[in-house]
C-alpha cells in the first residue's frame, strides 16, 4: 500500500525521489546511531509515509520529542491521519526552515536530525542553506544522520557535509533494496 502511495506521489513531485519507503532493515541501520536510553529531541526531514517516525516512536522515551518536517502535502495529510502521539509535532514545510520550526516549537537545539531528502536533486544554494541551518539546529555532539538511495547519489554528499561537520562517517548499506548510502555527521 505504501509503495502505491509513493508511486503516485513520485509521479507528481520529483522531491519524493523514491518509489518505495525505506525497508525496516534500512531504518534500523540509520537509527542504530541514536542513543535511545537518553531523552532527546529528534527532527526528521522528509518522513514520507512515516517508516522512520513509527520506528523512532517505538524506541524513544516518554519525555523525548519528535518533530517531523514534510513538504509534500499528501504525505503530510497521511502522517496527520496515521500518527497520533503527544511526543510528535508535524510541520508542513521545507526543511531549510528548520530554525523557524524549532523556534515555533519552543526548542533551541536538536540532539539528532535524520534526513532522507534527495540532496543530489537540490541546487548548490539550497543544499548549502539546508546544511548550514541543520548544523545550527544541532547541539554540540548532536548528529545529522542522512540516508540516500544509490539511485540518488554516489558518495557526493560527503564533501558538502565536511564543510560543516568535521566528523563524517559514510557507509554503503547493501541490505536495503535499493542499497543505501548512509552518513553520520557529528557537530563538535
Ligand atoms: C526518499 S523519500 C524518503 C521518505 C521516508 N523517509 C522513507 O524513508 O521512506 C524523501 C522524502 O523527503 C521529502 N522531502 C523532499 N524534500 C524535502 C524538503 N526540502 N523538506 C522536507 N521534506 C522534503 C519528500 O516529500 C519525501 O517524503
Amino acid at each position: 500500500m505504501d509503495t502505491l502511495i509513493y508511486i503516485m506521489n513520485f509521479i507528481r513531485d520529483r522531491n519524493v525521489a523514491s518509489i518505495t519507503p525505506t525497508s525496516s532493515v534500512g531504518v534500523k541501520k540509520v537509527c542504530n546511531k541514536i542513543d535511545f536510553s537518553q531523552n532527546s529531541l529528534i527532527v526528521e526531514y522528509g518522513p514520507g509515509t512515516g517508516v522512520f517516525s513509527k520506528y523512532l516512536l517505538r524506541q524513544m522515551g516518554e519525555d523525548s520529542r519528535l518533530i517531523l518536517i514534510e513538504r509534500n502535502r499528501n504525505f503530510n495529510s497521511l502522517l496527520k491521519r496515521n500518527i497520533s502521539d503527544p511526543r510528535v509535532v508535524l510541520v508542513h514545510d521545507s526543511c531549510e526552515n528548520v530554525l523557524d520550526t524549532l523556534r515555533a516549537c519552543k526548542e533551541s537545539e536538536a540532539d539528532y536530525i535524520i534526513s532522507g531528502i534527495p540532496f543530489s536533486f537540490l541546487d548548490h544554494d539550497l543544499k548549502h542553506k539546508i546544511l548550514y541551518n541543520t548544523h545550527r539546529a544541532l547541539k554540540k555532539g548532536g548528529k545529522f544522520l542522512v540516508y540516500q538511495t544509490c539511485f540518488q547519489t554516489n558518495n557526493h554528499l560527503k564533501v558538502h557535509l565536511q564543510q560543516y561537520f568535521p566528523i563524517v562517517h559514510s557507509k554503503y548499506e547493501l541490505a536495503n533494496i535499493p542499497p543505501l548510502r548512509t552518513y553520520e555527521a557529528v557537530k563538535v
